[in-house]
């Protein structure tokens, strides 16, 4: 027997929000179930109760607050380079490490405030709208405005000051995360940027064997990366010292260097040139044989080893600067001297 054949008051009856009953229809056969009837929370029965809710949720304001302090204080005085050891990570920046807790926590906090608050507290009976069209009557907007003071209203949030003071207050904090940020563009790096750990007579060591490289260890066509001697990955500087001064080395047959100065600064036709791109930093590693080209894999920028290190396409602003270097006693390459120019982007001290 199909839902038509039943007579209507014999259909299974429901009840919408407010526990009225919802209309049906013989000829509707998937009637509209409604809500189901609304329960009282414990807080709209029991003022304590609620009371207890509003405290929770402004010591949790408060929380993110003290989260957003602690942010601060992390920022302002733990060392860059202090590590801790965190299980199961290992060892870890400590300054990241809090960092990163405390903005977390001072976010979460937030969160969770807002969604004990919209539980326990603001108004959860259910309401069914139907959909209307997008230009809203007059009277409709009349309405709007009168369900959002009602909202407002239900939500107790000029009675609660307490919830509403402290969230003012830890909305008021958090974004000082942000601006704390902003100490990183300062200061200015002054001459430090110009000089790197190459000097005079430090030899050159191979990045992957961590060996000194001999000539004889270039071949055409290969590509290596280079380092200076007395370098070790440990010591608490060393990503930012081999960042300015990784090294590439090729070999070329010295009648196809086009730049008198390269081929000068050349050891049994092996050049050395900064690894590090002159558009924004990224680190080179894409080497074409045949026309002794490298390319950046970050915006293509791409540059001739065989002249100069001089920037064919793309958008770096300059040549890569070159290593001077030679062929030591012992049968070892090693540096002439620093670069002669800064390595990298080097925006402001190129002048
Ligand atoms: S960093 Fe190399 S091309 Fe942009």
């Amino acid at each position: 027997m199909s839902s038509q054949d039943i007579p209507e008051e014999n259909l299974p009856s429901t009840q919408d929000a407010h526990g009225g009953a919802v209309t049906k229809t013989a000829g509707d056969p998937f009637a509209d179930p409604g809500l189901p009837p609304h329960e009282p929370r414990i807080q709209d029965v029991d003022e304590r109760a609620a009371q207890r809710s509003e405290r929770v949720v402004a010591f949790l304001f408060l929380l993110s607050m003290l989260a957003t302090v602690g942010f601060i204080a992390s920022y302002v005085s733990l060392p860059v380079d202090k590590s801790i050891y965190v299980f199961p990570i290992g060892h870890i920046s400590a300054l990241n490490f809090a960092l990163g807790m405390t903005l977390a926590v001072a976010l979460f906090c937030i969160g969770a405030g807002a969604v004990h608050w919209a539980r326990t507290l603001m108004s959860d009976v259910e309401v069914a709208d139907e959909r209307h069209a997008i230009a809203a009557e007059p009277d409709v907007k009349a309405k709007v405005m009168a369900d959002f003071k009602q909202g407002a209203e239900e939500s107790a949030f000029g009675r609660r000051k307490l919830i509403r003071n402290t969230m003012f207050g830890a909305l008021a904090l958090v974004p000082l995360s942000g601006v704390m940020l902003l100490r990183d563009l300062g200061p200015l790096p002054g001459t430090k940027l110009r000089k790197t750990a190459w000097s005079e007579g430090k030899m050159l060591i191979n990045q992957n064997t961590l060996q000194p490289l001999r000539p004889e260890d270039i071949q055409v066509g290969s590509l290596t990366f280079a380092m200076p001697e007395g370098m070790k990955e440990e010591d608490h500087d060393f990503q930012q010292e081999i960042a300015k001064a990784a090294l590439m080395i090729i070999r070329l047959q010295p009648e196809n260097i086009k730049d008198k100065r390269e081929l000068d600064w050349s050891a049994d036709g092996i050049v050395a040139f900064s690894k590090i791109c002159t558009h924004v930093g990224c680190p080179i590693s894409l080497y074409e044989q045949q026309t002794h080209h490298v390319l950046c894999p970050c915006h293509q920028s791409t540059f001739d080893l065989s002249d100069g290190g001089r920037v064919i396409f793309g958008p770096a602003g300059h040549a890569l600067p070159q290593l001077r270097i030679k062929v030591n006693d012992k049968g070892y390459l090693e540096a002439m001297g620093d670069f002669a120019e800064p390595v990298g982007p080097a925006y402001w001290e190129r002048g």
